[in-house]
């Protein structure tokens, strides 16, 4: 029996016989944990055996055209949202993982997807966390009701093994990998080589029996538990559930997938009844006020095939500090900084004496440069105590100069913008120039502006009349 000590890294896995106070792989402070690794045969070790078996029968030197591909199978989830991050559909032997903070519904969607998977098929919902009896109260909360689900409690990966080659399932899903162990490592499950052991070991199995394995992974904050991230490179496809506690909606997020893109998402609203489909993607997330009020703005921003209109609301008050404050939800801090200095410098709007609050409603969050435009109007829009009309649409990047500049995607993004029956749509001059207008349905107001200085004229010329 081989036993010693090696020190991970809680990021990214970096494997090291010395504690490092910084990770070369991540580059991340402090992020090595001590683990005992105590196996019984360092022949048998998980993530060597596992891969080097999967590829055993494809170990001869081929001509890369001589190698036939086989049609993927894709299996429909039974959502169009869910089917749609995955790229159409999720692919026959493969293994996906999908992450997520605890409580936000990971389980639930599963769950979900495990009643439509059973039309293709035998399903194994192998359960660490969960009781049977609490599983089965979900599933009855969720009306699920297929015969073709079997259910293990069970944590032990030797166990699970066994248990799959005597019920020989289509489907197997694991809740969650942070509680499954295997024996031959003596280190805690949830631990770095626990759950990269286990991964391996599924991997493994996913490929030689083309099982489609589904694998639940709990993201923490602090990273405290060995998180999903750590399993990135090692499997096929992964999904983040995103979403804020006290916001019913859900943002299913492609990170990684070897068999499509990645920048889809699928929007879903968690009901009492589960995890709802939200078809109406473009508006969801906009508020419910029909008035102008001072400090909105709209954006419409694009996520993969998506386009999807956000409010950004601006709040600016008198600091009664030294160092006034910014608060930023939704954007990037560093954003805002950019934007507030390019206001006072490039438009003379003194915002030094003023803290500023920024946030992007419906607990969503925007990297796009696109966005910057809608945060300096909002942000006018309050510190003028104007009102934008509810019905104008921003969409811009904004230039250390004050610069409007080109977004991607514009046509599709003021196509979409029409459709929701907006009137009124700022963007950059030449891209609104060469915009074909008659591709447009309805009767849209363009306006084409440099600088961010003529929205501002704009807009108050507008106030006041
Ligand atoms: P769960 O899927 O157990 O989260 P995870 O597996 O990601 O830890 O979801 C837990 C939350 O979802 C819980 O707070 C209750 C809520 N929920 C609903 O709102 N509606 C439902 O139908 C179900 C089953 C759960
Ligand atoms: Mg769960």
């Amino acid at each position: 029996m081989a036993s010693n000590t090696v020190f991970f890294c809680k990021e990214c896995g970096y494997e090291s016989a010395k504690w490092l106070g910084k990770c070369p792989g991540c580059n991340s402070w402090n992020s090595f944990v001590e683990e005992k690794i105590n196996k019984k045969s360092s022949s048998k070790s998980g993530t060597t055996r596992g891969f080097s078996s999967a590829f055993d029968n494809r170990s001869e030197v081929k001509k890369l055209n001589d190698i036939v591909v086989q049609k993927t199978i894709r299996l429909s989830t039974g959502y169009d949202e869910l089917d749609r991050v995955l790229g159409s559909g999720l692919v026959e032997g493969s293994l996906t993982l999908i992450g997520g903070e605890p409580g936000i519904g990971k389980s639930t969607l599963i769950m979900q997807v495990c009643g439509n998977l059973s039309k293709h098929g035998k399903v194994l919902y192998v359960s660490g966390e969960e009781s049977e009896v609490q599983v089965k109260i979900r599933a009855d909360r969720l009306n699920i009701k297929s015969d073709d689900i079997l259910f293990l409690s069970e944590t032990n990966i030797s166990q699970i093994e066994e248990k799959i080659e005597a019920t020989s399932p289509k489907f197997c899903i694991i809740d969650s990998i942070q509680t499954m162990y295997d024996e031959e490592i003596s280190s805690v499950p949830g631990s770095v080589s626990q759950v990269k052991e286990v991964t391996a070991r599924l991997m493994y199995l996913a490929k030689r029996c083309g099982i489609t394995v589904i694998v639940i992974g709990h993201v923490t904050k602090d990273g405290v538990i060995a998180g999903p991230r750590i399993l990135e490179h090692m499997v096929d496809t992964v999904l983040y559930i995103e979403g804020e506690r006290f916001f019913s909606h859900r943002i299913v997020r492609g990170v990684k997938n070897r068999f499509g893109s990645t920048n889809e998402i699928g929007i879903f609203d968690m009901q009492d009844v589960g995890m709802v489909e939200v078809s109406n993607m473009a508006e969801v997330f906009l508020s419910d006020n029909i008035s102008p009020l001072p400090g909105t703005a709209i954006v419409a921003t694009v996520e993969g095939t998506s386009t999807i209109l956000l409010e950004v609301q601006a709040l600016t008050s008198r600091s009664y500090y030294n160092m006034p404050r910014r608060v930023a939800n939704g954007i990037d801090l560093n954003r805002l900084s950019m934007i507030l200095a390019v206001l006072e410098k490039r438009c003379n709007i003194n915002l030094g004496t003023q803290d500023v609050y920024v946030n992007v409603i419906g607990g969503i969050r925007i990297d796009e440069p696109a966005v910057d435009l809608a945060i300096a109007m909002s942000i006018i829009s309050s510190y003028k105590n104007m009102e934008i009309d509810s019905k104008t649409v921003f969409i811009g990047e904004v230039g250390l100069t004050g610069e409007v500049r080109s977004v991607n995607n514009f046509e599709k993004r003021v196509k979409e913008i029409t459709k929701m029956g907006y009137n009124k749509i700022f963007g950059n001059q030449k891209q609104i120039d060469n915009l074909k207008k008659e591709t447009l349905d309805q009767k849209v107001e363009l306006i084409g502006i440099a600088t961010i200085d003529q929205a501002i004229h704009y807009i108050m010329k507008e106030s006041r009349c």
